[in-house]
Protein backbone atom coordinates (compact mmCIF):
# COMPACT_ATOMS: atom_id res chain seq x y z
CA UNK A 1 0.00 0.00 0.00
CA UNK A 2 1.52 2.98 -0.90
CA UNK A 3 1.16 5.69 2.08
CA UNK A 4 1.50 9.63 1.87
CA UNK A 5 1.97 11.66 4.84
CA UNK A 6 1.80 15.59 5.40
CA UNK A 7 3.14 16.59 8.67
CA UNK A 8 2.93 20.18 10.26
CA UNK A 9 3.56 21.39 13.40
CA UNK A 10 0.83 19.49 15.78
CA UNK A 11 2.82 16.31 15.33
CA UNK A 12 5.90 17.75 17.77
CA UNK A 13 3.36 20.15 19.78
CA UNK A 14 3.36 17.06 22.40
CA UNK A 15 7.67 17.24 22.10
CA UNK A 16 6.63 20.42 23.86
CA UNK A 17 7.67 22.56 20.46
CA UNK A 18 5.02 25.57 20.06
CA UNK A 19 2.64 25.61 16.73
CA UNK A 20 2.66 28.61 14.56
CA UNK A 21 -1.13 29.26 14.50
CA UNK A 22 -3.94 28.96 17.33
CA UNK A 23 -4.22 30.73 20.72
CA UNK A 24 -0.15 29.63 22.29
CA UNK A 25 1.21 29.88 18.71
CA UNK A 26 4.28 31.43 17.74
CA UNK A 27 2.87 34.25 15.13
CA UNK A 28 0.68 35.07 17.85
CA UNK A 29 3.57 36.45 19.66
CA UNK A 30 5.85 37.31 17.51
CA UNK A 31 5.28 38.97 13.62
CA UNK A 32 6.15 36.55 10.88
CA UNK A 33 7.48 39.56 8.86
CA UNK A 34 9.88 40.63 11.47
CA UNK A 35 11.38 37.03 12.02
CA UNK A 36 10.75 34.85 8.64
CA UNK A 37 11.34 36.35 5.59
CA UNK A 38 14.89 37.78 3.58
CA UNK A 39 13.65 40.56 4.17
CA UNK A 40 13.64 40.67 7.81
CA UNK A 41 16.83 39.18 7.77
CA UNK A 42 18.27 41.65 5.28
CA UNK A 43 17.29 44.08 7.75
CA UNK A 44 18.39 43.10 11.16
CA UNK A 45 19.91 39.58 10.82
CA UNK A 46 21.25 39.65 14.32
CA UNK A 47 17.40 39.76 15.60
CA UNK A 48 16.11 36.81 12.96
CA UNK A 49 19.32 35.02 14.74
CA UNK A 50 18.38 35.33 18.07
CA UNK A 51 14.71 33.98 17.63
CA UNK A 52 16.59 31.08 15.52
CA UNK A 53 19.00 30.13 18.23
CA UNK A 54 15.74 30.37 20.70
CA UNK A 55 14.31 27.73 19.10
CA UNK A 56 17.11 25.73 18.18
CA UNK A 57 17.62 25.21 21.45
CA UNK A 58 14.18 24.50 22.04
CA UNK A 59 13.95 21.81 19.75
CA UNK A 60 17.48 20.42 20.69
CA UNK A 61 16.14 19.99 24.54
CA UNK A 62 12.91 18.56 22.39
CA UNK A 63 12.54 14.53 22.15
CA UNK A 64 10.17 12.58 19.42
CA UNK A 65 7.04 11.91 21.02
CA UNK A 66 4.81 8.81 20.57
CA UNK A 67 3.23 10.19 17.05
CA UNK A 68 6.41 10.31 15.89
CA UNK A 69 7.09 7.23 17.00
CA UNK A 70 4.28 5.40 15.41
CA UNK A 71 5.30 6.80 11.69
CA UNK A 72 8.60 5.78 11.62
CA UNK A 73 7.11 2.05 12.84
CA UNK A 74 4.71 1.96 10.20
CA UNK A 75 7.52 2.98 7.71
CA UNK A 76 9.27 -0.18 8.75
CA UNK A 77 5.55 -1.71 8.06
CA UNK A 78 5.08 -0.41 4.96
CA UNK A 79 7.85 0.09 3.09
CA UNK A 80 6.04 2.99 0.38
CA UNK A 81 5.32 5.37 2.70
CA UNK A 82 6.72 9.01 2.84
CA UNK A 83 6.86 11.22 5.26
CA UNK A 84 6.45 15.01 3.64
CA UNK A 85 7.01 17.75 6.66
CA UNK A 86 6.69 21.43 6.78
CA UNK A 87 8.78 21.01 10.17
CA UNK A 88 12.24 21.93 10.73
CA UNK A 89 12.80 20.60 13.44
CA UNK A 90 14.07 16.90 12.51
CA UNK A 91 12.40 15.10 14.69
CA UNK A 92 10.84 12.31 12.45
CA UNK A 93 13.98 11.55 11.68
CA UNK A 94 15.65 11.34 15.23
CA UNK A 95 12.55 9.16 15.78
CA UNK A 96 13.95 6.80 13.01
CA UNK A 97 12.17 7.44 9.97
CA UNK A 98 14.40 7.64 6.69
CA UNK A 99 12.50 8.54 3.85
CA UNK A 100 10.97 12.05 5.11
CA UNK A 101 10.81 15.19 2.51
CA UNK A 102 11.10 18.85 4.05
CA UNK A 103 9.07 20.99 2.24
CA UNK A 104 10.37 24.34 4.98
CA UNK A 105 14.00 22.91 4.73
CA UNK A 106 15.92 22.30 8.45
CA UNK A 107 16.93 24.84 11.65
CA UNK A 108 20.28 22.79 11.53
CA UNK A 109 21.41 23.41 8.50
CA UNK A 110 22.71 26.99 7.38
CA UNK A 111 23.55 28.28 3.81
CA UNK A 112 26.13 31.21 3.27
CA UNK A 113 24.91 34.00 1.33
CA UNK A 114 28.30 35.32 -0.01
CA UNK A 115 29.77 31.88 -0.70
CA UNK A 116 26.99 29.64 -0.81
CA UNK A 117 28.42 26.55 0.74
CA UNK A 118 25.61 25.07 3.00
CA UNK A 119 26.81 22.71 6.42
CA UNK A 120 25.03 21.79 9.32
CA UNK A 121 25.22 23.93 12.33
CA UNK A 122 24.59 22.29 15.35
CA UNK A 123 26.35 24.43 17.95
CA UNK A 124 23.29 25.64 20.29
CA UNK A 125 23.36 28.09 21.78
CA UNK A 126 25.60 29.81 19.20
CA UNK A 127 29.09 31.48 19.89
CA UNK A 128 28.23 34.10 17.51
CA UNK A 129 25.27 35.61 16.45
CA UNK A 130 24.86 36.31 12.91
CA UNK A 131 27.41 32.97 12.77
CA UNK A 132 29.67 33.35 10.01
CA UNK A 133 30.80 31.08 7.47
CA UNK A 134 33.32 28.36 8.43
CA UNK A 135 34.56 28.42 4.76
CA UNK A 136 34.44 32.10 4.00
CA UNK A 137 33.65 34.37 7.18
CA UNK A 138 30.52 35.42 5.36
CA UNK A 139 27.04 36.14 6.58
CA UNK A 140 25.21 33.06 6.89
CA UNK A 141 21.15 32.11 7.35
CA UNK A 142 19.26 29.16 8.26
CA UNK A 143 18.96 27.20 5.40
CA UNK A 144 14.94 27.39 6.10
CA UNK A 145 12.17 28.61 3.68
CA UNK A 146 10.65 31.80 4.38
CA UNK A 147 7.67 33.50 3.32
CA UNK A 148 8.03 34.77 0.02
CA UNK A 149 10.66 31.94 -0.81
CA UNK A 150 10.02 29.21 -3.31
CA UNK A 151 10.55 25.45 -1.80
CA UNK A 152 13.15 24.09 -2.71
CA UNK A 153 12.62 22.00 -5.95
CA UNK A 154 13.63 18.39 -5.51
CA UNK A 155 11.68 17.97 -2.34
CA UNK A 156 8.55 19.87 -4.02
CA UNK A 157 8.57 17.35 -6.79
CA UNK A 158 9.12 14.17 -4.83
CA UNK A 159 6.18 15.62 -2.58
CA UNK A 160 4.65 15.96 -5.66
CA UNK A 161 5.00 12.60 -7.10
CA UNK A 162 4.48 10.47 -3.39
CA UNK A 163 0.91 12.25 -3.49
CA UNK A 164 -0.04 11.54 -6.93
CA UNK A 165 0.97 7.45 -6.41
CA UNK A 166 -0.35 7.46 -2.39
CA UNK A 167 -3.45 5.19 -2.42
CA UNK A 168 -3.87 6.63 1.89
CA UNK A 169 -2.85 10.28 2.06
CA UNK A 170 -2.84 11.02 5.91
CA UNK A 171 -2.82 14.71 7.07
CA UNK A 172 -1.15 15.45 10.76
CA UNK A 173 -1.36 18.49 12.59
CA UNK A 174 -1.53 20.78 10.05
CA UNK A 175 -3.53 23.91 9.57
CA UNK A 176 -3.40 23.59 6.22
CA UNK A 177 -2.95 27.61 5.45
CA UNK A 178 0.57 27.64 3.82
CA UNK A 179 0.90 27.09 0.10
CA UNK A 180 2.06 24.57 -1.57
CA UNK A 181 2.12 21.81 1.44
CA UNK A 182 -1.63 23.02 1.81
CA UNK A 183 -2.69 22.12 -1.70
CA UNK A 184 -1.19 18.59 -1.06
CA UNK A 185 -4.52 16.41 0.22
CA UNK A 186 -6.28 18.10 -2.43
CA UNK A 187 -3.78 16.01 -5.11
CA UNK A 188 -3.92 13.09 -3.47
CA UNK A 189 -8.06 13.41 -3.61
CA UNK A 190 -8.44 14.19 -6.69
CA UNK A 191 -6.23 11.19 -7.50
CA UNK A 192 -8.53 8.77 -5.54
CA UNK A 193 -6.86 8.77 -2.43
CA UNK A 194 -7.98 8.04 0.39
CA UNK A 195 -7.11 10.93 3.20
CA UNK A 196 -7.59 10.64 6.74
CA UNK A 197 -6.76 13.16 9.15
CA UNK A 198 -5.60 13.59 12.58
CA UNK A 199 -6.28 16.75 14.58
CA UNK A 200 -7.63 18.16 17.47
CA UNK A 201 -9.44 21.20 15.23
CA UNK A 202 -11.24 21.59 11.76
CA UNK A 203 -9.04 22.29 9.25
CA UNK A 204 -9.94 23.16 5.51
CA UNK A 205 -9.23 19.75 5.30
CA UNK A 206 -11.36 18.18 7.53
CA UNK A 207 -14.36 18.08 4.67
CA UNK A 208 -12.72 16.17 2.18
CA UNK A 209 -11.55 13.63 4.35
CA UNK A 210 -12.26 10.15 4.70
CA UNK A 211 -11.52 9.46 7.81
CA UNK A 212 -11.01 12.71 10.42
CA UNK A 213 -9.56 11.72 13.77
CA UNK A 214 -10.34 14.61 16.26
CA UNK A 215 -7.41 14.01 18.23
CA UNK A 216 -4.09 14.90 19.12
CA UNK A 217 -1.30 13.36 17.54
CA UNK A 218 0.02 10.46 19.57
CA UNK A 219 -3.84 9.29 19.76
CA UNK A 220 -4.44 9.63 17.02
CA UNK A 221 -1.74 7.86 15.84
CA UNK A 222 -2.85 5.24 17.54
CA UNK A 223 -6.37 5.19 16.36
CA UNK A 224 -4.51 5.21 12.75
CA UNK A 225 -2.79 1.81 13.44
CA UNK A 226 -6.10 -0.16 13.56
CA UNK A 227 -7.52 1.57 11.00
CA UNK A 228 -4.92 0.44 8.68
CA UNK A 229 -4.80 -2.94 10.07
P1 LIG B 1 0.10 25.67 12.37
O1 LIG B 1 0.58 26.24 13.64
O2 LIG B 1 -0.47 26.60 11.36
O3 LIG B 1 -1.00 24.57 12.65
C1 LIG B 1 -0.82 23.60 13.63
C2 LIG B 1 -1.99 22.64 13.57
O4 LIG B 1 -1.73 21.61 14.51
C3 LIG B 1 -3.35 23.23 13.91
O5 LIG B 1 -4.30 22.82 12.95
C4 LIG B 1 -3.68 22.64 15.28
O6 LIG B 1 -5.08 22.39 15.46
C5 LIG B 1 -2.92 21.33 15.23
N1 LIG B 1 -2.49 20.79 16.54
C6 LIG B 1 -2.22 21.45 17.69
N2 LIG B 1 -1.83 20.60 18.65
C7 LIG B 1 -1.86 19.36 18.10
C8 LIG B 1 -1.56 18.05 18.57
N3 LIG B 1 -1.13 17.83 19.83
N4 LIG B 1 -1.69 17.02 17.72
C9 LIG B 1 -2.11 17.22 16.43
N5 LIG B 1 -2.41 18.43 15.94
C10 LIG B 1 -2.29 19.49 16.75
O7 LIG B 1 1.33 24.81 11.76
P2 LIG B 1 1.57 24.34 10.27
O8 LIG B 1 0.30 23.98 9.60
O9 LIG B 1 2.65 23.34 10.33
O10 LIG B 1 6.18 27.98 7.77
O11 LIG B 1 2.14 25.66 9.63
C11 LIG B 1 2.60 25.63 8.32
C12 LIG B 1 3.72 26.60 8.14
O12 LIG B 1 3.34 27.91 8.61
C13 LIG B 1 4.97 26.30 8.95
O13 LIG B 1 5.81 25.36 8.32
C14 LIG B 1 5.63 27.63 9.06
C15 LIG B 1 4.43 28.45 9.42
O14 LIG B 1 4.52 29.79 9.14
C16 LIG B 1 7.11 28.90 7.65
O15 LIG B 1 7.63 29.44 8.60
C17 LIG B 1 7.49 29.17 6.23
Amino acid sequence: MKIAVLTGAGISAESGIPTFRGKDGLWNKYDPMDLATPEAFQRNPKLVWQWYDWRRKLIADAKPNKAHFILADLERKYKDLWIITQNIDGLHQRAGSLKVIELHGNIWTVKCLECGVRYREEKTPLKEIPPRCRNCGGLVRPAVVWFGEPLPKEALEKSYSCTVSAEVFIVVGTSAQVYPAAELPFVAKSRGAKIIEINPEETPITPYTDISIRDRASVGMEKLIKILD
